[in-house]
């Protein structure tokens, strides 16, 4: 199978390349930067808030699986406060360079092609938290175009499933960003700091095991939800 993941430096993205390779796949990573020296390893330069950067050729496997991992929280801080706007950067690498690298998929290969889509979404996609709105709009119409998509795709006849999984709580800087927040710009600063002193976040390695075994074993050809409520129904 050929992967595509984006957003592969750390976290979950990283996670998720080391999953796939030691799986036996070849895996492109598409990104600012990267660390992997491995010979079914390809990286693909690109910065997601750019979307003139993301005409990107997808070579042809029997079995296509594309990841839209990267994504970024943004000014934790709610919009009215915000000398910095930096919505446009949250859409853009959240949701419109999903969507951009979702049309040049689904545009360049043809319709019998087996063809994956899962894009890493967020509890935040359905809860609203306060100092995170560009964050839980992006989200929230990450689902939205996800299903959309799979309706679209369905219409088509082609040979595709789409997910978009919110992962839980995971130990990545994304998490370390979230608890340097200022407590008077983030209502919620105590939650996300318990739950790293309580150590209920999941590591990184294991999400991506969770997340690939869950697209793997699901009878279906599309979920949007919780990846944790999700995975009860298997
Ligand atoms: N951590 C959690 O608890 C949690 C919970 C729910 C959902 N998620 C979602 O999980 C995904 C992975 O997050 P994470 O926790 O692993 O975060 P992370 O450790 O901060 O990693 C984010 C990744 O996205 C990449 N990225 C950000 N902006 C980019 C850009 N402009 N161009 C290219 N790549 C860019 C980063 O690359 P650079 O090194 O180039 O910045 C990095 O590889 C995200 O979609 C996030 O929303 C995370």
């Amino acid at each position: 199978m050929n992967v595509y993941i984006t957003g592969v430096s750390k976290g979950l993205g990283k996670a998720l390349v080391e999953f796939y390779l030691k799986d036996g796949h070849r895996v492109f990573g598409i990104g600012r930067s990267h660390s992997f020296a491995h010979p079914n390893f390809q990286f693909i330069e690109a910065d997601l808030n750019n979307v003139d950067a993301l005409d990107i050729p997808f070579q042809v496997d029997d079995d296509m699986l594309l990841i839209n991992n990267a994504g970024v929280i943004g000014n934790i801080k709610r919009l009215s406060d915000q000398e910095l706007l930096d919505c446009k950067e949250v859409m853009t690498v959240n949701t419109i360079a999903p969507m951009i690298l979702t049309a040049n998929l689904l545009q360049q290969l043809p319709i019998h092609q087996k063809i994956t889509i899962l894009n890493i979404s967020s509890g935040a996609a359905t809860r609203s938290i306060s100092g995170w709105a560009s964050y839980c709009a992006s989200k929230a119409a990450l689902d939205r175009f996800s299903e959309t998509i799979y309706l679209e795709e369905k219409e088509k006849g082609r040979n595709i499933r789409i997910f978009s999984l919110a992962p839980g709580v995971i130990d990545t800087d994304m998490q370390t960003t979230i608890r340097s927040s200022d407590a008077q710009d983030f209502s919620s600063l105590e939650t996300f700091q318990n739950l790293k002193l309580n150590k209920e976040l999941v590591r990184p390695e294991e999400t991506a095991k969770n997340l690939a075994e869950f697209i793997k074993s699901y009878p279906g050809n599309w979920a949007v939800g919780s990846l944790k409520l999700l995975s009860q129904e298997l």
